[in-house]
């Protein structure tokens, strides 16, 4: 599998482009893909769009797809499908709706097959189509709480607990500032065009997660830590349990859990 990312905004150049899409394009050639084209001039929406495909590699070139076809195929695709949609829609224009749209336009277009689609329409808030279920759009929101905890297991020695946990065994605690992904999915969207309402999942996740975890001592303050040891991965478990069952219509696909920026742990059912 391989996976590209593009960085582009609708911006006023390109959005009120007079002379067409692809005379802008020749117009204004690509000055700074790493920090976006178009370039955002003006207040413009800021968007990441990755694809993922798969394949064998070309015997020759060692190459699954030229990245350079790659982001030629998502410029022309994504770029004008986007600007219309804005035109048209405004700001009644959602994430699903957006990704869904590009999803079909670029399977259709692909010479290769497209695994995944994520958009992301800020650094925080994603929406991914796959291949696997293409009917189902998911939605990753992402949250932080900051806690204490202590790594000990009370039917191990003082000597082994320190020996295995090293400074996570500290008698009074570390702290972390975890960042927690969720993602829930629904097949279809609502008369809306949404997975979710998105202030209603972040209610639901602050409601039945973070309240419960932030400024807290897990081991001392979260009764699911009383016996359980708090490391990233019972958290995650800890996670998907309290959020299963509250989406609605909306099923909960998958929680990650940032401990620090080098680890993460993800659960996504059994
Ligand atoms: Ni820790």
């Amino acid at each position: 599998m391989l996976t590209r990312e593009i960085r582009f905004s609708i911006d006023r150049d390109w959005a009120t482009a007079a002379h067409g899409e692809d005379g802008f394009a020749r117009a204004h050639p690509i000055s700074n893909s790493w920090g976006g084209w178009p370039s955002a001039v003006g207040i413009a929406p800021y968007l990441v769009l990755q694809i993922s495909v798969e394949g064998t590699p070309d015997e020759t070139t060692g190459y699954l797809v030229n990245i350079q076809r790659l982001d030629q195929l998502l410029r022309q695709t994504a770029l004008p499908a986007t600007a219309k949609l804005l035109r048209q829609s405004g700001v009644n224009l959602t994430g699903e709706l957006l990704i869904q749209q590009l999803w079909q336009a670029l399977k259709e277009k692909a010479e290769w097959s497209v695994v995944a689609l994520q958009l992301w329409t800020t650094p925080f808030l994603s929406y991914a189509i796959k291949k696997e279920r293409s009917d189902m759009i998911e939605v990753t929101q992402t949250f932080e709480f900051s806690a204490s905890h202590r790594l000990h297991v009370e039917g191990m020695s003082d000597e082994d607990n320190r020996r295995y946990f090293g400074k996570c065994n500290n008698p009074n605690g570390h702290g972390h500032n975890y960042r927690v992904e969720v993602t829930v999915g629904r097949p279809g969207l609502d008369d809306a065009g949404r997975a979710i309402a998105l202030p209603e999942f972040e209610a639901i996740t602050k409601r039945c997660v973070i309240d419960m975890l932030d400024h807290k001592h897990l081991n001392a303050d979260v009764p699911e830590f009383a016996e359980l040891n708090p490391s990233v991965e019972n958290i995650t478990m800890v996670i998907w349990d309290k959020l299963i069952d509250q989406f609605g219509s909306a099923q909960l696909r998958k929680v990650r859990v940032w401990e620090t920026a080098k680890t993460y742990a993800e659960y996504a059912g059994e």
